[in-house]
């Protein structure tokens, strides 16, 4: 028997092993930093916390930015949570919120439990604030892709997954094909409170961004 503990302990270090390859910019500290976030959310919303932690640490070791066959690492999650001694219907639960809660491009999937909504809750709330404009950035810089270009439209529409994926795009694009958006998707009232906060964050930024690449300074208060 293993302890609730122990078990998240053994799951932390799976997501630990996975993450070491990736060279697309996921890194354990958003894990982390997702984890403490459902916790947070979780307490307050009277969700069951094991799911919640669990979920929050295997959210990305299916993803198709990190894995070629996404199938065959939903497979490892649940041989690894079978071998945990999970018991089979957290096991299912936790499997349905990691395969159901990502963006890629706008398809709504909604969660259907309070655990699948506080994660994608958590996982929505480190793509705004302060660290989700420097994610926004390092994700655009490892793509190749510009900061900023006028004369390249944001994509409005619904994209299918390999369009938001693979096409060219620009960071600041990003905040209005997505990240302007999230506040709007988050489901818990304690997660749109953090939310709000960090969405005002990126609004103010992109204000301010817009306003200096203007580069005459005509907008900004200039004390002599
Ligand atoms: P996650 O599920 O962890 O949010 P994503 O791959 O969707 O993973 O995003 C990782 C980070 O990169 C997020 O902060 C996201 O906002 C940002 N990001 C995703 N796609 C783009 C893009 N096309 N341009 C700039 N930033 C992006
Ligand atoms: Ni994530």
């Amino acid at each position: 028997m293993h302890t609730i503990t122990e078990i998240l302990k053994q799951i932390e270090d799976y997501v630990k092993e996975k993450l070491q390859d990736d060279t697309s910019g996921h890194d354990w500290f958003h894990i982390e930093r997702v984890r403490k976030l459902a916790i947070t959310i979780s307490e307050k919303e009277q969700a069951n916390r094991f799911i919640c932690e669990a979920a929050a640490l295997l959210h990305d070791v299916i993803d198709d930015k990190i894995v070629d066959d996404e199938e065959q690492a939903v497979i490892g999650v649940e041989e690894l949570l079978n071998e945990l001694g999970v018991a089979k219907s957290d096991c299912i639960h936790i499997i349905e919120i990691i395969t159901t809660m990502s963006f890629k491009g706008g398809s709504q999937h909604g969660m259907s439990t309070i655990e699948g909504k506080v994660v994608q809750d958590a996982d929505r709330i480190d793509a705004l604030g302060a660290i989700g404009i420097a994610r926004t950035f390092m994700y655009a810089g490892a793509k190749g892709h510009p900061m900023h270009d006028p004369k390249i439209p944001p994509r409005l529409k619904t994209m299918s997954k390999e369009e938001y994926r693979n096409g060219k795009s620009t960071a600041m694009n990003h905040f209005y094909e997505k990240l302007l958006k999230l506040k709007s998707r988050i489901n818990t009232e304690t997660a749109l409170q953090i939310a709000e906060e960090r969405h005002t964050v990126i609004e103010q930024f992109v204000e301010d961004f817009l306003e200096e690449w203007q580069g005459d300074g005509s907008n900004e208060k200039l004390t002599h």
